[in-house]
């Protein structure tokens, strides 16, 4: 009998390839009797075929597992009749109904990557967007105003609870961190709109006073606008970035494009009590079932899960593998050993879950 149950949603389009990938490279890692992935129904192709994006024995089951791992959802042309996309919905669900207020985007540029930003060709680029996920612009998602197709309004919600939890998280990160590449200073940037509008004014005014508890850590502030320049110019300044939820959607693709792009790039949607793991792109319909996508950026999510499991279990086990996967994942890039074709390369889905299974090894 596994130890950990996971909740595992395939989705649309690469969903199922790099949930495969990710779920090979984990069960290697730690062992067959460790984690037992529990497959389940949910995404736009799902809902094509039932009319339900989330079955509710689909939420039961994440509700109930000890992790959730996500491939990706959402395919073109299945949309609401107000016009949004219905496999977005899927784990938007899970963000509101489980409470997951932390959204960790690490931006890491790894060995063997070229970045975009030839400054940093040799590294020099590693920090975490911190983005609220459960409010924001976002809490509108599905109440915004339309009127006699003349007018639509979606509201900015920002509030105290959600923005103290999300700063707290942010500073508890950093605390935990070696600081910024530039010079090794433990920080948290606010990124807001301050200066133009009262919530952002408010966001900030609440991650001052949360800062008030860490003496150790600096707190530093960008406008959304300028940190767009700065995240090009002086990434290695940052450490932790904390923003708002289309604030953080934003950058953090920003961010990802600067270490390698979607592909490469994890995420963790963290609450108090449940966590969902994905890759921060999206579902690709266009290379799906050919082989073609990269798994990475779901490994390093599978990673991230394991990491996180094992904090809360008291799990060193966990831990370990998931340094292993990490340090796996890092062996394959650097060494060029199967390079994805988003990277470059010519490697398939497979060939680079094989090499990094090897590189377990
Ligand atoms: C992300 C995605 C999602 C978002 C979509 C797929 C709902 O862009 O996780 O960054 O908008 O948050
Ligand atoms: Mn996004």
């Amino acid at each position: 009998m596994a130890r950990y149950r996971i909740a595992t949603i395939e989705g649309d389009g690469i969903g199922p390839e790099v949930t495969r990938a990710a779920t090979a490279v984990l069960t290697e890692a730690c062992g067959a009797d460790t984690l037992a992935f529990d497959g389940l129904e949910g995404g736009a192709g799902h809902y094509r075929r039932s009319g339900e994006v989330l079955p509710d024995e689909t939420f039961a089951g994440c509700r109930d597992a000890d992790a959730i791992l996500h491939g990706a959802a959402g395919l073109p042309g299945v949309v609401y009749p107000d016009g949004t996309e219905v496999g977005n919905d899927l784990h938007l669900r899970l963000r509101f109904r489980l409470d997951l207020y932390a959204n960790v985007r690490p931006i890491k540029l790894l060995p063997g990557v070229l970045s975009p930003l030839r400054a940093f060709e040799g590294g020099g680029i590693d920090y975490v967007i911190v983005r609220e996920n459960t409010e924001g612009l976002y809490a509108s998602r599905g109440a915004g105003v339309l009127l006699r197709d003349e007018i639509a309004s979606d509201s900015l919600v920002v509030t105290r609870k959600g923005t103290e939890r999300v700063a707290r998280f942010a500073f508890d990160l950093a605390a935990r961190r070696s600081g910024a590449p530039r010079d090794g200073q433990r920080r948290v940037t606010v990124c807001d709109k301050a200066n133009i509008l009262r919530s952002y004014a408010f966001f900030r005014r609440i991650c001052d006073e949360v800062h008030a508890g860490y003496p150790g850590i600096a707190i530093d502030y960008a406008y959304a606008d300028a940190i767009t320049v700065h995240m090009l110019k002086r990434p290695d300044f940052y450490d932790v970035i904390v923003a708002e939820n289309m604030f953080g959607d934003i950058i953090s693709d920003l961010g990802a494009a600067t270490v390698g792009g979607m592909g490469i790039s994890p995420s963790g949607e963290i609450g108090d009590t449940h966590a969902l793991f994905q890759g921060a792109h999206g579902s690709a319909p266009d290379i799906a079932g050919q082989n073609a996508a990269s798994p990475i950026a779901t490994i390093l999510s599978g990673a991230m899960m394991l990491r996180w499991l094992g904090d809360r279990k008291h799990d060193a086990d966990l831990a370990r593998a998931a340094d292993r996967v990490e340090a796996a994942v890092a062996t394959t890039l650097r060494d060029g050993r199967a390079v994805p074709r988003d990277l470059g390369g010519a490697a398939t889905c497979t060939e680079v879950t094989d090499a990094v299974r090897r590189a377990l090894a």
